[in-house]
């Protein structure tokens, strides 16, 4: 099977296609054909070894161990272990991956039965994709961590990456009253995603204001620990996802503290593979409480440029790495990606004439699945094309994913 493979610590560039092995399932395990994968932090921090002891942790001192990244997927499962009842080849499942270090940039990877779930119906395998480790991680951060109750005053610091998109929705659903912080390109699409508040960070700072919150979850801890003590109510509690090392270090220890005295307390998120959170997310995007926020989708042999834009720009909601069914992956050198220049160049719909291969209409959904809302203005607009023009670019990016060129 073809896999993005990397040998050594780095810049995207380390991402490589390559054949590997295909695994197989041991006896309580699923094999998964990968139609869809999204990128976290944790793959990108993965990559770069960053932070250092990553290396330790992971026991590749001086390389990588596991040696294909990403977690999240949704695929359909090909064959089932002698002990898994609950699935059975065919269906179509998402969840993220953990067992065997990840290793969703492929076109198949084995998951645990209790990994998985069953993919929500109403929901593309992009969109799956995009949703397990960064929903569980707002829901673990807000309700087990935070406490979220119905009517509670909820500020979510970073509401328009890949965990607060998830983390404003599924505050609403709680019946909290939410304010989402972003920088001012995202407010709009804070509110729509059920903020009752806006705050622009590049504006106004939030710990500054005199509001006091119930609760504080901040994506990465931006700030010192003392001004997110300071917003907080009397009994209320600030969660950090992410940060320095230093800022959940200190989280964690304050938290400690806080606890014996039984007022403001401070805790760090940290993700717990959970079947049963999995369930409940699918029935809140079934119910179409939550939908997922991506970004982008990029074919599969253009991986390392996914990453690109994931490090250089802050993505909105998440990015999503697509598999094609026929094995078809573009390589052009055996065993290499396909250097490619910025995605900013210009010129591809022309070069393409805008035109979907033979047979295949314009309207053609599978040229569709790469146009989000967010497409439409957003701030990376590539060169060569004008404000009215962007379709046009995400028209020809979609035909040279859909045509394999
Ligand atoms: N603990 C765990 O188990 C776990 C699991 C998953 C993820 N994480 C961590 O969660 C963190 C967030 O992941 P993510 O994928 O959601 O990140 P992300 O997509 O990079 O989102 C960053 C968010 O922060 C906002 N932001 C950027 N600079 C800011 C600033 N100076 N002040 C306030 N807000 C700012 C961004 O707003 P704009 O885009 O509008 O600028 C965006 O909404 C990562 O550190 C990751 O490691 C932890």
């Amino acid at each position: 099977m073809k896999a993005i493979v990397y040998e050594k610590y780095g810049p995207p560039d380390v991402l490589q296609l390559m054949e590997v092995d295909k695994p197989a399932p041991g006896g309580d395990e699923v094999l998964i054909q990968i139609h869809a994968a999204s990128i976290n932090s944790r793959d990108w921090r993965l990559m770069r070894a960053n932070p250092f002891f990553i290396r330790l942790m992971t026991g590749g001192l001086l390389r990588p161990k596991n040696t294909i990244l990403g977690a999240d997927m949704a695929g359909r499962v090909e064959a089932v272990g002698r002990n898994v009842n609950e699935f059975q080849p065919g269906d179509e499942v998402f969840g993220f991956l953990s067992r065997h270090g990840g290793g969703t940039f492929a076109e198949y990877a084995c998951a645990g039965e209790d990994e998985i779930v069953r993919k929500p119906a109403n929901l593309s395998f992009e969109q799956a994709a995009a949703v397990p480790m960064a929903a569980l991680t707002a829901l673990q951060g807000l309700r087990d961590k935070g406490n979220l109750q119905p009517g509670k005053k909820v500020l979510i610091q970073g509401a328009s990456g890949g965990v607060g998109t998830f983390a404003v929705q599924i505050a609403r659903c709680f019946g909290a009253e939410v304010t989402g912080v972003c920088s001012s390109r995202n407010l709009d699409m804070a509110r729509s995603l059920g903020a009752d508040h806006v705050i622009d960070y590049e504006k106004e700072d939030f710990t500054r204001s005199g509001k006091r919150y119930d609760l504080i979850l901040a994506v990465n801890g931006y700030h010192p620990i003392s001004d997110y003590l300071r917003a907080l109510s009397p009994e209320g509690i600030y969660v950090v996802a992410g940060g320095s090392m230093l800022q959940l270090f200190q989280a964690a220890l304050q938290g400690r503290r806080g606890s014996k005295t039984g007022r403001r307390k401070t805790h760090v998120v940290s993700l717990v593979q959970s079947q049963k959170d999995l369930v409940l997310m699918k029935e809140l995007l079934e119910s179409g409480k939550v939908a997922p926020v991506i970004d982008g989708c990029y074919p599969f042999g253009e991986t390392a440029e996914a990453f690109r834009y994931f490090e250089t720009v802050h993505p909105r909601g998440k990015v999503i790495i697509t598999l094609k069914q026929d094995g078809s992956h573009h390589v052009a050198r055996a065993g290499l990606v396909r250097p490619l220049g910025p995605r900013s160049e210009g010129g591809l719909a022309s070069e393409l004439g805008n035109q979907g291969p033979a047979g295949c209409q314009p309207d053609d959904p599978r040229l569709k699945w790469n146009l989000t809302p967010s497409d439409s203005d957003r701030n990376q607009r590539p060169a060569g094309y004008g404000p009215g023009e962007l379709p046009n670019y995400v028209y020809a990016m979609n035909l040279r994913n859909f045509a394999g060129v």
